[in-house]
């Protein structure tokens, strides 16, 4: 892990890592507590999106094994068990140098850095597939659109860009994000706001879909969920776009 260099960063960013920071140790818990009302617990929801980013990949791509993924806002790496045996190698960066450290300790083969928020560690073009998930409603308004342009940046041409995030047209939703104890600064994207944020930042086929309109039951709950993508009232929802 390198350290990042928080000296320099914005003071909004800065509190926003160390509000994180607090939450290393019980972040699972934090959100476990928002959802209670729904008899689900974080994993479920992390597996449904985990497997909705594998197809989502596996349908643009021939040979997701080859495939090297960043993700952006990694937090405590709770995606990596489940991402790295399909694909050729996971990268995670996070501006909470505490969730990098607890997501080092939890899965020792993916590459984690800690970053100022700003400025992604990274070369142009070194990754196939950059996505952050419930990411951007942390990030102040002012900076979606160099957060959603450092992920391109860093893609390849002919990758893929995903953002995953709640959806404020669910009242589900809006009830988690109230209750969850470090979402009250949280300024939620509609799903028009998060396209804009990728077709400004130069990715192309840019499209939208609802995901988890019903719970995270999997099987055949799971597959009317994706019956249902199209209709705007998912608790989440997934934006991609290709790199051109
Ligand atoms: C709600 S958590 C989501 C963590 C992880 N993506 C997940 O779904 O389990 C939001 C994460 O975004 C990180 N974050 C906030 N602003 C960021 C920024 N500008 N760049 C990268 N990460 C950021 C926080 O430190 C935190 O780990």
């Amino acid at each position: 892990m390198t350290e990042t260099s928080q000296d320099t960063m914005d003071p909004q960013q800065q509190a926003i890592a160390e509000e994180f920071d607090r939450y290393n140790e019980s972040y699972d818990d934090a959100v476990n507590r928002a959802i209670s009302f729904s008899g689900q617990k974080v994993e479920s929801f992390t597996r449904a999106k985990a497997d909705d980013l594998l197809r989502t990949i596996a349908s643009h791509f021939d040979s997701p094994r080859q495939l090297s993924l960043l993700d952006v806002g990694c937090g405590i790496g709770n995606y990596h068990p489940l991402l790295a045996p399909a694909v050729g190698s996971v990268s995670g960066v996070d501006v909470s140098v505490a969730c990098i450290a607890k997501a080092t300790e939890r899965n020792p083969t993916v590459s984690y850095t800690a970053y100022d928020g700003d400025h992604l560690p990274y070369p142009d073009k070194q990754f196939d597939v950059t996505f952050c998930i419930c990411v951007l409603h942390h990030v102040p308004p002012e900076r979606w659109p160099r957060f959603v342009s450092e992920m391109r940046r860093v893609t390849r041409a002919g990758g893929l860009v995903v953002v995953y995030e709640h959806n404020p047209m669910n009242p589900l939703t809006r009830k988690v994000v109230r209750d969850c104890a470090f979402d009250r600064d949280a300024v939620l994207l509609t799903m028009a706001q998060t396209r804009q944020l990728l077709t400004a930042a130069g990715c192309t086929n840019v499209s939208t879909r609802s995901i988890l309109t019903l719970p995270p039951m999997g099987g055949f709950i799971e597959k009317l969920d994706g019956l249902l993508a199209k209709l705007p009232f998912g608790s989440q929802y997934r934006t991609e776009g290709r790199v051109g």
